[in-house]
C-alpha cells in the first residue's frame, strides 16, 4: 500500500504548482502599469484547482477517512475534478465527479479521458437543492462503501493549498513587489488563500474578486449576511454563487467587482485576437473587469498588477473561440456591459 507520506506524493504526481507569471506588455500598455499573469493552465491538469485537490486527497489519506481503492468524490464545475481523478487514479483511488450541466463538452470530455465515472445535476445551487451537484454528491459518499467527499466548497484545505502554494509563490515572484491581486471567486478558496497569504506580508495589497453580475458575494462582502431576494447569476464557469460556501473567508478581500457573461466572452476574443492567447472563461471575467472598473481601480506606473488565470481557453473552444475574426471586437476594446 501506499504510504501517505511527501516521497511517495512528489514521486507518484506530476509537479503541480510552481507555474509561470508572466508580464503581459499589451494590458501594460493599455492600462500603463505593470499587468502580469499567473498562468496556472501550465499545471498537469491544465487549471488551479490541482492544487486544492491535491492537499484535501493528502488530507484524507493522512487521516485515514479512506482505504487503498476507494472512491473520491467531488462537485465540480469540472477542473477541481478533474484534478481529483487524476491524483485519485495515480494513487490507486477512484474517482466519481458530480458536474453541473452547465460544464463544457471540453472538460467533460477531459474529465472521461482521465478515468472518472461522471453525473451530470441540474445546477449547482449548494446542498440545500436536492439536484445540485454538491448535494448529490454528498449522498452518493454517505451510502457509498470507502467513499470520500473531498467537497471544495467546505474543505479547509482548499484555503490552504493556496494559502501554502499560491500566495508564497506569487510574493516570491514578484520579488515582494505585487500591489494588486485580482481573481475569480467560485468557492473562494483561491481568493481567500492567496489573500490571506499577501495581507500578512503587505498590509496595503489590495485583493480584489470578481464574480459574474447576480452572484451573491459583493454583497456578502460588504453586508455580511446575503441579499433577500437571490436571482440566478450569469454563468460564467467557475466563478459565482447564490449561496456563501464555507471556502469563502472575506476577511482579506477588499472589493468583489461585478462583470456580465456576455462582455466576457467579448473580452476573450478581444485578448485572443490581440496575444494569440485563449484564455479561460473565468480570466476573461477578470480583463472584462479592467475594462469596466479601470477608472475606480485607478493603478499608478509602478503598481505590480497580478491577474490569476486558473485555466486555459482550450476548455472553452466551443463557448468562446467558435466565432469568426471580429475586425470590430479587435480594434476597439468594446467589451462595455
Ligand atoms: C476556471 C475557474 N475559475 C475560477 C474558479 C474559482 O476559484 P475558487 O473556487 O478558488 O474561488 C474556478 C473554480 O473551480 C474555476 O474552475
Amino acid at each position: 500500500m501506499l504510504l501517505p507520506n511527501e516521497n511517495n506524493y512528489i514521486s507518484t504526481i506530476p509537479a503541480i504548482g510552481d507555474t509561470p507569471i508572466r508580464r503581459c506588455d499589451f494590458l501594460s500598455n493599455i492600462y500603463k502599469t505593470n499587468i502580469l499573469i499567473k498562468e496556472e493552465f501550465h499545471n498537469p491538469g491544465m487549471s488551479s484547482k490541482d492544487r486544492p485537490a491535491l492537499f484535501m486527497i493528502q488530507d484524507a489519506i493522512q487521516r485515514q477517512r479512506i482505504q487503498s481503492g476507494g472512491t473520491f468524490v467531488e462537485a465540480s464545475s469540472g477542473n477541481t475534478g478533474l484534478g481529483v481523478t487524476m491524483i485519485a487514479r495515480r494513487l490507486g483511488y477512484k474517482a466519481k465527479i458530480f458536474v453541473s450541466k452547465s460544464c463544457s463538452q471540453e472538460k467533460i470530455n477531459k474529465l472521461e479521458e482521465a478515468g472518472a465515472s461522471i453525473e451530470i445535476c441540474d445546477n449547482s445551487n449548494g446542498l440545500q437543492d436536492f439536484q445540485s451537484t454538491q448535494f448529490r454528491a454528498q449522498s452518493f459518499a454517505a451510502k457509498e462503501e470507502n467513499a470520500f467527499f473531498t467537497n471544495q466548497y467546505y474543505n479547509t484545505q482548499n484555503i490552504r493549498a493556496h494559502y501554502k502554494t499560491t500566495g508564497p509563490e506569487i510574493w516570491e515572484q514578484t520579488s515582494n513587489k505585487i500591489t494588486h491581486f485580482l481573481c475569480g471567486v467560485g468557492t473562494g478558496g483561491t481568493i481567500s488563500g492567496v489573500g490571506r497569504f499577501l495581507k500578512e506580508q503587505r498590509e496595503d495589497i489590495h485583493i480584489w474578486g470578481i464574480e459574474p453580475k447576480g452572484s451573491i458575494l459583493q454583497h456578502y462582502l460588504a453586508h455580511r449576511t446575503a441579499p433577500e431576494n437571490i436571482q440566478p447569476f450569469e454563468a460564467i464557469e467557475g466563478i459565482g454563487r447564490n449561496f456563501v460556501p464555507g471556502s469563502f473567508d472575506p476577511q482579506p478581500i477588499d472589493h468583489i467587482f461585478q462583470v456580465g457573461k456576455e462582455p466576457s466572452k467579448r473580452a476573450a476574443l478581444w485578448y485572443y485576437q490581440n496575444t494569440d492567447i485563449q484564455c479561460g472563461f473565468s480570466s476573461a471575467a477578470v480583463l472584462a473587469s479592467l475594462h469596466k472598473y479601470s477608472h475606480i481601480m485607478q493603478f499608478n506606473p509602478e503598481d505590480q498588477v497580478l491577474l490569476f488565470f486558473p485555466d486555459h481557453g482550450s476548455r472553452y473552444i466551443s463557448k468562446l473561440y467558435s466565432k469568426p475574426v471580429d475586425e470590430e471586437v479587435i480594434n476597439a476594446i468594446n467589451i462595455d456591459g
